[in-house]
């Protein structure tokens, strides 16, 4: 069974919930979000991550913001500048994962076309109808990238870092759907999955994925990796992305860097699989990408136990920039892009602009 990781709850006057991701795997829990503050909240703190869906749940914020217009009572002209400035807040909740911000620039983009004179509740009707869309239309990216990634994966084991799956998409997830598609087709091999320090979304998340699907999996250390590659049980290696710039290079999950490095170190094929809606080729290289630093305490007390004396410093950055040619192929809806350059990068994302979706 594919979990589902939020949804929309209700008519227009309805409601966002999510799967609170901080408390898995031992706790599954739906979490409400009636109004933005609390979805801004949700997104600072990881309860809904992944890049798709903390931008589908940035689409649902801006409908719960037209909603606050409409419980305020406010007038045409006040709602929409309600809800725009809600869209600020939203968009700047992580600054990593380019989804987000595309997301909510493309409700922003909705309210544009409405007539000046929209009142609170066109808003509402029309920013639930897109983040409705923004999520269906994931879920269907999801599927083509499970299926591209199927196919590019050889026959041996797959490792992967961070968390990808459902939990992290409004579908079947990006990497990780690459290795269910595989496995659902009956191939069989060995996962490999990077606990993903200091969060453990792969030994939280990923492997709870798996396990919930019946897909055996073996959680390792992130700093085992090297080991792992070198006895080659590691056939290739497949990851998400948050932002991948015009030349390929590719912000994700910390450590994905380090595994990249291995990957050509072992000779292991290194694959990285993301929507259209990650690239953000208004960036040239992936030195221009802005890089999230979160708390010392995710570092000094992992899991809310100390691990570090309490006046140590962290070093905390929350992804890394993986340079395009230690990159094999970038797996998308459209395709796979292989070799990872600016040609073939606009030669295969050209079909979204032909508005060729899946
Ligand atoms: O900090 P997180 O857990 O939101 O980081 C998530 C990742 O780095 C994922 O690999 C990426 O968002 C791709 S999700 C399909």
């Amino acid at each position: 069974m594919i979990p589902v990781s939020l949804r929309w709850v209700g008519d227009v006057a309805g409601h966002l919930e999510l799967i609170d991701q901080t408390l898995l795997p031992a706790e599954l829990s739906w979490l409400p979000c009636r109004d933005v503050p609390t979805v801004v909240e949700a997104i600072k703190s990881l309860r809904v991550r992944g890049a798709p869906a903390i931008g589908i749940a940035g689409a649902y914020g801006m409908a719960l913001a037209a909603g606050e217009a409409i419980r305020g009572r406010m007038a045409a002209g006040h709602a929409r500048a309600h809800v725009l400035a809600r869209a600020e807040e939203l968009a700047t909740a992580r600054p990593t994962a380019v989804n987000l911000r595309w997301a909510v620039e493309r409700c922003v983009g909705m309210i544009d076309r409405l007539p000046s004179d929209a009142d609170a509740a066109a808003l509402a009707t029309a920013l639930l109808a897109e983040a409705d869309a923004i999520h269906d239309e994931d879920r269907r990216l999801c599927e083509a990238i499970g299926l591209h990634g199927a196919a590019v994966l050889p026959e041996g084991g797959v490792l992967t870092h961070c968390n990808t799956g459902a939990l992290a998409t409004g579908g079947a997830g990006t990497a990780l759907a690459a290795i269910t598609t595989a496995w659902d087709s009956g191939r069989r091999f060995e996962v490999f999955a990077d606990e993903t320090r200091p969060l453990f979304q792969g030994a939280r998340l990923t492997a709870w994925e798996l396990v919930q699907r019946g897909i055996p999996v073996t959680v390792l250390c992130d700093s085992a990796a090297a080991h792992l590659l070198k006895t080659g049980r590691v056939a290739a290696c497949i990851v998400g992305a948050d932002r991948i710039t015009a030349n390929g290079d590719t912000a994700n999950k910390i450590g994905t860097y380090g595994l990249a490095i291995l990957a050509e170190a072992h000779g292991v094929p290194f694959f990285v699989a993301a929507p259209s809606s990650t690239f953000d080729l208004s960036l040239d290289t992936g030195a221009e990408i802005p890089i999230e630093e979160r708390a010392a305490a995710e570092v000094l007390r992992p899991l809310g136990t100390a691990a570090a004396p309490d006046n140590a410093k962290a070093f905390n950055p929350a992804f890394d920039v993986t340079p395009a040619r230690l990159i094999s192929g970038i797996i998308t809806e459209h395709g796979v892009i292989s070799p990872v350059t600016r040609e073939q990068i606009h030669l295969v994302l050209r079909a979204r602009s032909l508005g060729n979706s899946p």
